[in-house]
């Protein structure tokens, strides 16, 4: 790999060139003449829709391959270039405390920034009546219909809830606002942990609602246990990929596998799903079944919502899947 120095002299398709023969390209110019190099790129390596999902992945590859290439130095989080942002609190955010140069991905930076303000503003979610902080890092409820499901399906007779993968930890604080007296809320990821606590200290929710860093489930029992987990079943391109890719749908397996063993007799088990990976070929309806059924739960019914966010393709369901152990109460199957 060479590291190339460069500045606002250089063309989009000379700096498409460099990287092709493996360069990567440090920029030593104005701040904001670097994002109009990287939207050009992006122009020349289009994240085009359509063709089988193989193909949309290896394009997805190809072009952070290419906009990764572009660098920006900063100094203790702070960039010394022309025009450049004020960006020392966006990188602890990220990065943690400064800790001299770092090279830092010009794409990256500015994904960085965007978690920023977005912690800052935070995201109306109408089923809580307020605001929820997602840290960087950690997947956005963006996309409330799913939220709203949650919100508003009757609960059964409930003490005790889980919440696993909690994210933000969106749905245990909803759980709890529901009044549902003692909610665990599990996720695997450090940030995750983090921004989950915060959101719930913020909603004063932190007495009813507890947050454990682990993989799956904690211990003990649960009436409700309820997860919403990443829906691709397809391998993690990046860090941040984790909240919406499950490698051969380990997370959905080991959910679904030890879902029964954690119920309280009478308990209910809500998963919310969408149903994307069955329009990309990458899990058959008949497979979720078999899943369910594999692990000894039935469908007692299923609210459908459809995405309303701007890139859901048009076909795209989420759905609240309501389970229930087999022989428990009589609920009527209608998958
Ligand atoms: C699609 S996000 C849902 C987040 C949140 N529940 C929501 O609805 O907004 C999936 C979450 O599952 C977490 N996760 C993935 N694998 C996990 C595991 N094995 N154990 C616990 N959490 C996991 C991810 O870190 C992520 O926060």
């Amino acid at each position: 790999m060479t590291v190339i120095t460069v500045n606002d002299t250089l063309s989009a398709d000379r700096a498409l060139r460099l990287i092709d023969h493996g360069s990567t390209l440090v920029w030593d110019g104005d701040f904001q003449n670097a994002k109009q190099l990287l939207a050009a790129l992006g122009r020349r390596v289009p994240a085009a829709e359509g063709g089988s999902f193989q193909e949309q992945r290896r394009r997805q590859a190809r072009r952070a391959q290419v906009l990764n290439s572009l660098l920006i130095a900063t100094h203790d989080h702070t960039i010394r270039l022309r025009r450049a942002p004020d960006v020392r609190q966006a990188c602890l955010e990220a990065y943690g405390p400064p800790g001299g140069e770092r090279l830092i991905p010009l794409r990256e930076l500015l994904g960085v920034i965007g978690a920023h303000q977005l912690r800052l503003e935070g995201i109306e979610v109408p089923a809580l009546g307020a605001r929820i902080h997602p840290h960087y890092g950690v997947f956005a409820p963006t996309r409330s219909e799913y939220v709203e499901l949650v919100g508003d399906r009757p609960l059964p007779r409930a003490t005790v809830a889980f919440d696993i993968g909690t994210g933000t930890g969106v749905l245990a604080a909803v759980l709890a606002r529901r009044g549902i007296r003692r909610v665990v809320a599990t996720d695997n990821s450090t940030r995750a942990v983090e921004c989950a606590r915060e959101n719930l200290r913020r909603l004063g929710l932190d007495a009813s609602v507890e947050v454990v860093e682990t993989d799956l489930f904690p211990p003990g029992l649960a009436d409700l246990v309820v997860c919403n987990p990443p829906w691709i079943p397809a391998r993690p391109i990046t860090p941040l990929d984790h909240a919406v890719y499950d490698e051969d749908g380990r997370m959905l397996r080991g959910f679904l596998g030890q879902a029964r063993d954690h119920l309280n007799p009478g308990g209910e088990v809500w998963l919310v799903l969408s149903d994307l990976a069955e329009h990309l070929g990458l899990r058959s309806r008949a497979d979720l079944l078999d899943g369910f059924r594999y692990a000894g739960l039935r469908v007692a019914d299923r609210s459908d919502v459809v995405p309303r966010h701007r890139r859901a393709r048009e076909k795209e369901v989420t759905s609240l899947w309501r389970l229930c152990p087999f022989g428990s109460a009589a609920f009527v199957e209608r998958a």
